[in-house]
């Protein structure tokens, strides 16, 4: 993967994307990182930080413009927010607040990025971009609607790209599908997660492979069952109504 263009990644500054970053750099790698805070540990060679607020879409023409500049050759959509928050029971103003936040982060700002960096993308010898997505794409969970929702239209993202993508051979359009994973967005809830190392390396592994989907870990299982019996991924998915919302 290693080239002299860089590589994008958004949600930089910790979790998976902070992951990826060393991940991509330790290779010899150039990367961009993109969120509103810096990593923690000091910039390496090789590392340029651009601060941008994902969900606010003013920001998004001039973040475009600023990364095309770069030259990337690839582009790693891994930023996003999951909002858990009883909609029934919030003020109208949270509610609002919360559900936008959500869809510009989760959806809106991947899509354009995508499509702003498609062209220059384009003109590497191995271009490519990644979605990274959730299980939950595949089957909502009742404490975060928005978020759900926002993955599941990635996914269908994904596939419009793939299409819109086909003039260019060189580039790959790909999509990662990641079950639990220690991080902040899952701070104090769910078990059987997958370190970030892990999970950056799976999406780094399956890039390398030229592959346009991947299933990591429990993803695969949950993939196979909603394959087989959608009801009972649903009903998995689902979980009961958090009783922080009662
Ligand atoms: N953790 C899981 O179990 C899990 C499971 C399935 C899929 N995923 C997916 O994996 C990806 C990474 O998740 P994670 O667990 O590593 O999350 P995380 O630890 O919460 O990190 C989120 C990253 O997104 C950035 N970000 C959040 N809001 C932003 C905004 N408004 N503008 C710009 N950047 C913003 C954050 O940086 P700043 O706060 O500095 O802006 C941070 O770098 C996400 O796409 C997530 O949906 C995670």
């Amino acid at each position: 993967m290693i080239d002299d263009r860089p590589i994008i990644v958004t949600g930089a500054s910790r979790g998976i994307g902070l992951e990826l970053v060393r991940q991509l750099l330790a290779t010899g790698q150039t990367v961009v990182g993109v969120s509103r805070h810096p990593p923690d540990h000091p910039e390496t060679e090789g590392f340029r930080f651009v601060a941008c607020d994902l969900s606010k879409p003013t920001q998004l023409p001039t973040l475009i413009d600023t990364l095309n500049a770069l030259a990337p050759r690839g582009l790693i959509n891994n930023a996003a927010i999951q909002t858990e928050l009883d909609l029934v029971t919030s003020a109208p103003v949270d509610l609002v607040k919360s559900v936008v936040a959500d869809v510009f982060v989760d959806l809106v700002a991947p899509l354009c990025l995508s499509y702003g960096l498609l062209a220059t993308i384009a003109t590497a010898p191995k271009g490519f971009v990644c979605n990274v997505n959730s299980g939950l794409a595949l089957a909502p969970k009742v404490a975060a609607p928005a978020y759900c929702a926002a993955k599941a239209g990635l996914g269908n993202t994904t596939i419009a790209l793939r299409g819109r993508a086909r003039a260019w051979p060189n580039v790959l359009v790909s999509e990662a599908f990641l079950p639990l994973v220690d991080t902040e967005m899952t701070a104090g809830r769910g078990r059987g997660k997958i370190d970030a190392k892990v999970a950056a390396a799976a999406i780094l592994n399956g890039l390398n492979g030229g592959k346009s989907e991947m299933w990591i870990g429990k993803a695969r299982i949950l993939r196979l069952i909603n394959r087989l019996a959608p009801g009972v991924a649903r009903h998995l998915l689902l979980g009961s109504v958090p009783a922080s919302f009662d």
